[in-house]
């Protein structure tokens, strides 16, 4: 059993803990495909949805994953919150906790906002993103796709392309990859490579056709102009020319290499619309993946909620 109040990141889950939670997202998977939205994992629990940061696919994923298990759903966009009035996000919470909420699925552009919540909530805190530091479900969906595609993420080469230094979903790549025996290569303009992110692990590459050679995996990650103080590259174009993935570099990777990005893309820049709309590409079955994860998550914390009762 999955015994945490909380998915706040992967840097600290175990490779069985990952592999409970991937085993469950592809039962619900199934369940999906069968044709069942509705579940009742769920039934009689609440989930409310706070974002501070603008979001297309995590926050309807998440709205869905708790909708198809059975759960009354609660959206709280932050410019419409008591946040705008000065509240601080732990009087948030508590108000959050008065109401009884079960979970608080939260996006914020802080790192570590999801940390200070989970310590002053009796509800169980969901990660959807805190600014540079993780995408947990992002990079559980990530992993599930690929161990679909491949039966298993151990020996794996995952070559990670593009601002990975404000990338929450790298490092989140990079902790459960590696946890789960998966070699991640990263390449990037050295202004867009974080410091140390080679001690914790990932492999980095002088070249795209050395990050490429040989991969099972080739992600694009998006560039994250809203994030940037001060440019760090150039022009876009430029950045699509030197250090984006077109279909010529396709052929360094192996044969049956996969196409990934978790989105929103920039289309022609971090991957070219070609390499988006490859026959390779499982950007969308990313998309789809992500549903069956958050379903997973949401019922293996509810477990755990049940079983401390
Ligand atoms: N991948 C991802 O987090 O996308 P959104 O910003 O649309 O949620």
């Amino acid at each position: 059993m999955l015994k945490r109040k909380d998915l706040l990141g992967l840097i600290d889950l175990t490779a069985e803990e990952l592999t409970e939670i991937l085993d469950e997202a592809s039962q619900m998977k199934k369940r999906l495909k069968s044709g069942n939205k509705n579940l009742t994992d769920l039934k009689g629990k609440t989930a409310t949805i706070l974002f501070y940061e603008n979001s297309t696919r995590t926050r309807t994923s998440f709205e869905l994953a708790a909708k198809y298990l059975g759960a009354t759903v609660i959206n709280i966009a932050a410019g419409s919150s008591s946040v705008a009035k000065g509240e601080t996000l732990v009087d948030t919470g508590k108000t959050l906790d008065a109401q009884l909420n079960d979970f608080l699925i939260m996006r914020h552009p802080m790192g570590g906002a999801p940390y200070l919540l989970a310590k002053v909530a009796k509800a169980g805190v969901l990660n959807a993103g805190d600014g540079m530091n993780e995408h947990p479900t992002q990079a559980l969906l990530d992993m599930l796709t690929m161990r679909e595609t491949f039966g298993k993420l151990s020996g794996l080469k995952v070559a990670i392309l593009g601002d990975i230094k404000h990338s929450r979903v790298a490092k989140s790549n990079l902790f459960g990859l590696k946890t789960m025996g998966a070699d991640v290569y990263m390449y990037a303009p050295e202004t867009l490579i974080p410091k140390g992110i080679d001690k914790l692990g990932a492999k980095l590459c002088s070249t795209r056709e050395e990050a490429l050679d040989g991969a099972d995996v080739v992600m694009g990650l998006r560039i994250q102009l809203e994030r940037q103080q001060a440019g760090n590259f150039p022009t876009l174009n430029e950045y699509a020319e030197f250090y984006g993935v077109n279909g010529k570099l396709l052929s360094y990777a192996k044969p049956n290499a996969i196409i990934m990005h978790p989105g929103p893309v920039n289309r022609g820049v971090e991957l070219t619309g070609k390499v988006i709309d490859h026959e390779k590409s499982r950007i969308e079955e990313q998309v789809f993946s992500g549903i069956a994860v958050r379903m997973a998550v949401l019922k293996l914390l509810n477990e755990y909620r049940e079983y401390v009762k």
